[in-house]
C-alpha cells in the first residue's frame, strides 16, 4: 500500500501540488489531468525522485525516503522522456539496465527477452533503436520498467505514441499488471483508461478533485448531457450558454453533445445521454469563462459539479 499524507510541492515559489492525502492498494490506477496539472510532479514524488515540500508518502507504513534503495528494488518507472543510447539494440539497453539493477547476467538476458516478447518486440530485439518508431521506443520503456518485476508500476503517459492497436494491446498488459501490484499511470487520453483503471486520480487547481471508480466519477453528470440537432445559427448560443463536449457536421447543421447545469429543464428536440469520463474531463478542464457554469468543487468528501 502507498499513502500519501497531506503532501504538496512546490519549484520556488510557484505552488503545484496542495494537500493531496491517496491510498494506492494492488490495480490500475489512472492519473488524468490535462497538460501542466502536476501530473509528472505527483508521479515523481510517488516514485521516491522528487522529496515533496509538504507531508510525506509511505510504502507498506514506512517513509519512501527511509526505505530508499530498499523502495528502488520494488518500483519500476516510466519517465515522461527516458533517455536510450539510439545505438543500442533494445535487448542491449534492457541488459544493460538490468546490469545497473544488479541482476545477473543469465537472468537479465532471460527476462529482457522475456519482456521484449511482452510488448511485441521480440522479432526487433536486435536492431537498432534509432530506427524505431516513436511507439516501438515507448513500449521499450514499458519493458525496461517491469525488469525487476515490481511491486509498484509507475508510468509517466505511456501510451504516448502508441496507434490504436498498440494501445488496446497495452490496455489489455495494464489489466493483467494490475492483478498482483499496485499501478499508476498518467495521461490525458482518456480511454487509455476508461476501461482498464480501477479508479481515475483527477486534479483540479493543485489539488485532489476526485479518486473513484469510472463509473462513479460518471455518475457526476449524470442526466446533465444531452444531443441535439442545430443549425448553424442556434450553435452560437448554445456555445455561450453550454459546455460543449463535441460537435459533428450533419446534413443541414450540426450535432452537437453539450453539458447543462444542474436542473436544466430539457428541450423537447434533445436527447439524453449517458456521460463518459471524456464528458467528466472536458466538462472539469473546460476553459473558464465569466458566466459559464461553476467548476467541480468539493464539498466537505462530496464531490459536486
Ligand atoms: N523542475 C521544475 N521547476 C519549475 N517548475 C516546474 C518543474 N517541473 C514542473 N514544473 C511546473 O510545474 C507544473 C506541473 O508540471 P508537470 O510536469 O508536473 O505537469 P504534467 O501534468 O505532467 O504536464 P504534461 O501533461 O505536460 O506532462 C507546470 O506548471 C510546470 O511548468
Ligand atoms: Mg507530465
Amino acid at each position: 500500500m502507498l499513502t500519501v499524507h497531506g503532501v504538496g510541492k512546490r519549484y520556488g515559489n510557484a505552488r503545484v501540488l496542495e494537500g493531496l492525502d491517496l491510498e494506492f492498494g494492488k490495480g490500475v490506477y489512472g492519473l488524468l489531468a490535462p497538460n501542466g496539472a502536476g501530473k509528472t510532479t505527483l508521479l515523481k514524488l510517488l516514485a521516491g525522485l522528487l522529496p515533496p515540500t509538504e507531508g510525506e508518502i509511505l510504502y507498506e507504513g514506512q517513509p519512501l525516503a527511509v526505505l530508499d534503495e530498499r523502495y528502488r528494488l520494488i518500483l519500476g518507472y516510466l519517465p515522461q522522456r527516458f533517455g536510450y543510447y539510439p545505438n543500442d539494440t533494445p535487448l542491449k539497453y534492457m541488459q544493460y539496465l538490468a546490469a545497473i539493477k544488479g541482476m545477473d547476467r543469465r537472468k537479465a538476458l532471460s527476462r529482457s527477452e522475456e519482456l521484449l516478447d511482452l510488448v511485441a518486440l521480440g522479432e526487433v530485439k536486435h536492431k537498432k533503436m534509432k530506427t524505431f518508431s516513436g511507439g516501438m521506443i515507448q513500449r521499450v520503456g514499458i519493458a525496461q520498467a517491469l525488469l525487476n518485476d515490481p511491486r509498484v508500476l509507475i508510468l509517466d503517459e505511456p501510451t504516448a505514441g502508441l496507434d490504436p492497436k498498440e494501445r488496446a494491446r497495452f490496455r489489455s498488459l495494464l489489466t493483467q499488471l494490475g492483478r498482483q501490484r499496485t499501478v499508476i499511470l498518467s495521461t490525458h487520453v482518456v480511454s487509455d483508461v476508461e476501461s482498464a483503471a480501477n479508479e481515475i486520480v483527477m486534479l483540479q487547481g493543485g489539488k485532489l478533485w476526485v479518486k473513484d471508480h469510472p463509473e462513479a466519477i460518471c455518475k457526476l453528470l449524470a442526466g446533465r448531457v444531452y444531443e441535439a440537432q442545430l443549425t448553424d445559427t442556434e450553435i452560437e448560443d448554445f456555445r455561450t450558454r453550454y459546455v460543449l463536449l463535441g460537435e459533428r457536421s450533419e446534413p443541414g447543421g450540426w450535432k452537437l453533445r453539450f453539458a447543462v447545469e444542474d436542473g436544466t429543464v430539457p428541450a423537447d428536440s434533445w436527447q439524453g445521454v449517458e456521460p463518459g469520463l471524456e464528458d467528466v474531463f472536458l466538462y472539469v478542464y473546460r476553459d473558464r469563462q465569466p458566466g459559464n457554469v461553476p467548476s467541480g468543487t468539493i464539498w466537505g468528501d462530496e464531490v459536486r459539479l
